[in-house]
Order: structure tokens, then C-alpha cells, then sequence
């Protein structure tokens, strides 16, 4: 649409790529699109959802159930898709946990808006009744929490377990789920008025390849994954003062390239003096401050190293910045990066020891602390996945320590939920009753989708849960290994309140923001489809602008 006089009407000029969608036609596109991403996660949940592959424009490949990850991965170039994708950035971000449920749930609503605006109804009216509704929810959630005793470690290893069900972390839930408890717990402390305050920033994972997840542990303390520069190195140092550094032990280089040109051997050989001589003198500074290790972030020059061998400091190079960042906790350090001005006061202290077989280093503080999450995975794909569901369960447990409320699980709360919104609805009048009915009906897609994905008849089970919700069974959830509805809190399958009020939330504002558009203009070609264009709206095919082919997945 270019420059256009419409009659009565003021002329927008517009450039010749330009396009614009109105009305109907811009709902529909949006809807679409938005349904699409919400559709190409929904095989994932729950503990018999499947997995991913995803492979970038680079070849390098994700193997993942984690909803955020494939989201991110996915390399969708939608304005709309990206709104959704932020619902399960902001759960994890919010909640660690609950990205696939959130995007589910959105795409549910907006499913649901596209009936109410068939039957002419308002989209100001839908967007009215969706905001009362998931107010009305949290209410509800609130309600329905069971308030937990934040010190039972049987409850909250049943919440790691719940969240790790399905993941990649599924065989050695039990072993991970007590390193997990046990990893929160130690960096758990009480504030002022007695409240539990989880501090994960003293919480480091490491990964390592090559041993079974069997083998994750958790130490006190850091650890870094190196090895010493020079073989006539102490291996370990215990009751040491420590420097962190972040300046190379190296001759200093000028930024200007500079052409040295020698006329004789002499010179050549006090140009050689030169360098060595500057490069004492960092060991010497290094030696005079007392430190007896030094964990450097830096390169260290191989004569430098030499020196510092002669001192008997030991020394390691290209340690990673976040291990440095910890270490500084764990030993109570400062990072130094200019070892000129750097004082014995910015050392720590503690044990440095060696573990020649894994080939690391343990660092122990003496007074302060942290701990390490070590896991352990026989490759990199089984590590990565590891640690994104280590990471999930890590977020819940700490989120119930801190928050103290529990949900029963299983598509339980969901279907509470959505019996006590129907109820709501009665007292709600106007159009937005059905705006209400028709969000209480989307949040029983998750115990349709868990159900779905389980093999098990999903309209059976939907109608099982609702009767026995009816009957006054607020934890009726889905086993999904029997297809039986069970008391899901009992059986261990236990969610924190608030993530799942925070997935209500943003599912329901995600949607608005998508109902509430009536007008697209777009500086360029909004159909970048590639011909399978499924959704039937005009520029609805803009989802073939998906990179690496995932178009299949939808
Ligand atoms: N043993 C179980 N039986 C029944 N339902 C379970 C069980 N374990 C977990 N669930 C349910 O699975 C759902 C969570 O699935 P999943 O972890 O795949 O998705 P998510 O948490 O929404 O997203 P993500 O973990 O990808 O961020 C929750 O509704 C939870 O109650
Ligand atoms: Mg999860």
C-alpha cells in the first residue's frame, strides 16, 4: 500500500514495501501466529511429553523439553511469535519453571478469543473478562495453596522431582533431587523478621563429561577445572592466601602496532632483558603480596610461569570469569585487576586441593561460603539437558523455601481452577461471563495436553477430573503412568504456588496484548512464508520466516 487517497478519509503515505493489515484480518494473523508457537510446545509437557531436536543455521544441535529453551532456539522471526516467546522468557526469568504451561496456556486463550470474536463479540469485551479471570485465579491459587512446612525435605524433593519428571534428569531424579534440596538449604539463611531468604548467587553448577549422572555431587565450596601451568608447582595449598586475578602475566602489549628494529645482537638481546625483566617483576608482585595461589582469568607467560614455579605458587591460567566471580565469594576475595595497586587485603583464604583423577581443584573458604552443584553426564548433550532441568528443579525448591506455598500437580490445581472460575462467571454480567467461561475452559488444556501426551483418552480423563472435583477432590490430578486421577499431593507431584500464578498472569496478558491489536502496519513483506502457509489468514504464513526449517514442527 503505497501512497493512497481514501475517500474522507487522511492520506498516510507509506513506503512501497510496506503492508498493512486491518481489522479482522490483523486478529486473525496474530491469533495464528501466536496459536502456532503455543501448538510447537505443547508435545512437551509433562512427564511423558517428548523432546526436541534443534539445530541452528550453524549445524550445532539442542536436545531439549525445556519450553523456553525451544522457543529461543527456534530462531522465529514473527513480531507476533515473539510476543509469545517473552510469556515463557518472563516465567523463566519469574519462575525457572513452567515456560511450556505458560505458552500452552496462552495459546489456549487466544484459541478460545478467536470463537468469541466469531460470535461477534468485542474483543475489548474478551480482553475485559481474561483480566478479571486470571485477577480472580490468583485469588483462587491463593485459596487452593497448601501452606507447607518449608524445612520438610520430603515435600521438597518431591518438588524437585516434579519438576525434573520428563527431562533428561528422569532416571537419577531421586540422587538429584537430594543434591538439590541439600544445594538450597546450605545457601538458605533467615533475614530480620524470619523469613527465609535463598541466595543462589553462592550456588555454582559445574558440568563434566565423561561419568554417569550417578556421579553428580555437591561440594562445599568452588571448584575449578584446570590444571596447573608448570609442572613444579605445589598441586595443592591449604591455609592459603588466594589472588584472584584478572590481568594477564604477560608483557604488556601496545596498542599501536610498533615495528622494533634491531641493528645489532646487543640490542636484540636488551630488548629480550626487557621483557623478562618486566615479567619478574609481576611474579615479584605477585610473591610480595603472599599469595600462595594465584587462579588467573588471564594468560600466563611461559617464563612467567617459570618464575612463579621458583616462588612456589601455584598458578592457573584462563580460569572462566563466572568461576573467578564465585571463588571470590567462597574465599572472600576482591578480583584483582591491576596487581600494581593490589594489597594483601584483597586476598582470601582457604584450602586449595587437588583431585588428580578429575583432574580440578577444590577451593574451601574458611568462614565464608557457597557450594557446588558438580553434575556429571556422559556427553554434552546429556550434560546440557541436565543442567537446564537441575536449574528448573533448582528454582522451584528455592521458590517454595522462600514463598511457603505448594500445589498439587497433575492438572489438579488447573482443573480446580477452571471449576471455580465457572462459578465466578455466574456473578459476572455482560459478555465478558463468556470471556471468563472461556478462560476457565483453557486452563484445563493442561490436563488435556498431559493426558494427550500420556496416550490416554483426553476428553475421558477431563471428564473423570471434573467429576472428582466436583465431589469436593480439590488435589484430583492425573497419574499419567496409570491414566487413574489420584490425590496428586499426595503422590508427591507438587508444584509451587508461584510459578503457577505467575504462568496465569502472563498467559492472560500475553493474549490481550494480541487481542488488542486491530491494525498491523509493517515496514516490510509480512508474509515471508515459504508456501505452507496453514493457518488460512492473510500473512498468517509469516511463521515460514522460521529459521532451520522447523517449519515442520507446527
Ligand atoms: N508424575 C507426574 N504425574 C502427573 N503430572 C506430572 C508429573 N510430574 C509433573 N507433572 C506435570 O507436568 C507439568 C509440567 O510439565 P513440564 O515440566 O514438561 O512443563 P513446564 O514446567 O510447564 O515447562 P518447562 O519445564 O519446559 O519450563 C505440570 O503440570 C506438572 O504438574
Ligand atoms: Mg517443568
Amino acid at each position: 500500500m503505497s501512497q493512497r487517497m481514501q475517500q474522507g478519509q487522511p492520506m498516510i503515505v507509506m513506503s512501497e514495501d510496506s503492508q498493512r493489515v486491518k481489522d479482522k484480518d490483523a486478529q486473525d494473523y496474530n491469533i495464528s501466529a501466536a496459536r502456532a508457537v503455543a501448538e510447537s510446545v505443547k508435545s512437551t509437557l509433562g512427564p511423558k511429553g517428548m523432546d526436541k531436536m534443534l539445530v541452528d543455521s550453524m549445524g550445532s544441535v539442542t536436545i531439549t523439553n525445556d519450553g523456553v529453551t525451544i522457543l529461543q532456539e527456534m530462531d522465529i522471526d514473527n513480531p507476533t511469535a515473539e510476543m509469545i516467546i517473552e510469556v515463557a522468557e518472563t516465567q523463566e526469568d519469574e519462575a525457572g519453571d513452567g515456560t511450556t504451561t505458560a505458552v500452552s496456556i496462552a495459546g489456549e486463550l487466544l484459541k478460545n478469543a478467536e470463537d468469541l470474536l466469531e460470535q461477534d463479540i468485542h474483543p475489548t469485551a474478551i480482553i475485559k473478562g481474561f483480566h478479571m479471570a486470571s485477577e480472580q485465579a490468583r485469588e483462587e491459587i491463593n485459596d487452593i495453596a497448601v501452606d507447607v512446612d518449608t524445612e520438610d525435605e520430603d515435600l521438597l524433593r518431591s518438588v524437585a522431582e516434579t519438576s525434573m519428571t520428563g527431562k533428561g534428569t528422569e532416571v537419577n531424579k531421586e540422587h538429584l533431587a537430594n543434591l538439590i534440596v541439600e544445594a538450597v538449604r546450605q545457601v538458605t539463611v533467615e533475614d530480620a523478621e524470619g523469613n527465609n531468604v535463598v541466595d543462589l548467587e553462592f550456588l555454582n553448577i559445574e558440568t563434566q563429561t565423561g561419568r554417569g549422572v550417578s556421579e553428580s555431587d555437591l561440594l562445599e565450596g568452588g571448584i575449578i577445572d584446570k590444571d596447573p601451568v608448570h609442572d613444579n608447582m605445589p598441586t595443592s595449598a591449604e591455609d592459603a592466601d588466594i589472588l584472584l586475578l584478572n590481568e594477564p602475566i604477560e608483557v604488556e602489549e601496545t596498542d599501536i602496532d610498533t615495528e622494533v628494529s634491531v641493528t645489532d645482537p646487543d640490542q636484540l638481546q636488551q630488548f629480550l632483558d626487557r621483557e623478562e625483566e618486566q615479567l619478574k617483576e609481576k611474579v615479584q608482585q605477585i610473591a610480595d603480596l603472599d599469595a600462595d595461589v594465584v587462579f588467573c582469568q588471564k594468560g600466563i607467560d611461559d617464563l612467567a610461569q617459570h618464575y612463579l614455579a621458583k616462588e612456589g605458587i601455584l598458578a592457573v591460567r584462563r580460569a572462566k570469569k563466572s568461576d573467578l566471580e564465585f571463588l571470590s565469594e567462597v574465599v572472600n576475595a576482591a578480583i584483582v585487576s591491576d596487581l600494581g595497586s593490589a594489597s594483601a587485603a584483597d586476598l582470601g583464604h582457604g584450602d586449595v586441593l587437588r583431585d588428580e583423577e578429575d583432574e580440578l581443584f577444590y577451593v574451601e573458604g574458611e568462614d565464608a561460603h557457597g557450594v557446588t552443584l558438580l553434575l556429571r553426564g556422559s556427553t554434552d548433550h546429556v550434560v546440557d539437558e541436565l543442567e537446564r532441568g537441575v536449574n528448573d528443579a533448582l528454582d522451584v525448591v528455592a521458590q517454595t523455601v522462600s514463598d511457603g506455598r505448594a500445589l498439587a500437580g497433575g492438572g489438579a490445581i488447573e482443573v480446580e481452577l477452571a471449576s471455580r472460575l465457572r462459578d465466578y462467571a455466574d456473578s459476572v454480567s455482560g459478555r465478558e461471563q463468556l470471556a471468563v467461561e472461556a478462560f476457565a475452559d483453557s486452563l484445563e488444556l493442561v490436563p488435556r495436553v498431559l493426558a494427550e501426551n500420556a496416550g490416554l483418552d483426553s476428553i475421558d480423563t477431563l471428564v473423570d477430573l471434573r467429576a472428582a472435583h466436583d465431589d469436593g477432590d480439590v488435589e484430583a490430578g492425573l497419574n499419567v503412568f496409570t491414566g487413574d486421577i489420584e490425590d496428586t499431593y499426595d503422590a508427591g507431584v507438587v508444584e509451587p504456588a508461584h510459578a503457577k500464578e505467575q504462568a496465569v498472569t502472563s498467559a492472560a496478558e500475553a493474549a490481550n496484548l494480541v487481542l488488542k491489536i486491530d491494525d498491523i502496519i509493517s515496514a516490510g513483506d509480512l508474509s515471508t512464508d515459504k508456501g505452507d502457509d496453514e493457518g488460512g489468514a492473510p500473512g498468517a504464513g509469516g511463521m515460514g520466516g522460521m529459521g532451520g526449517g522447523m517449519g515442520g514442527m507446527m
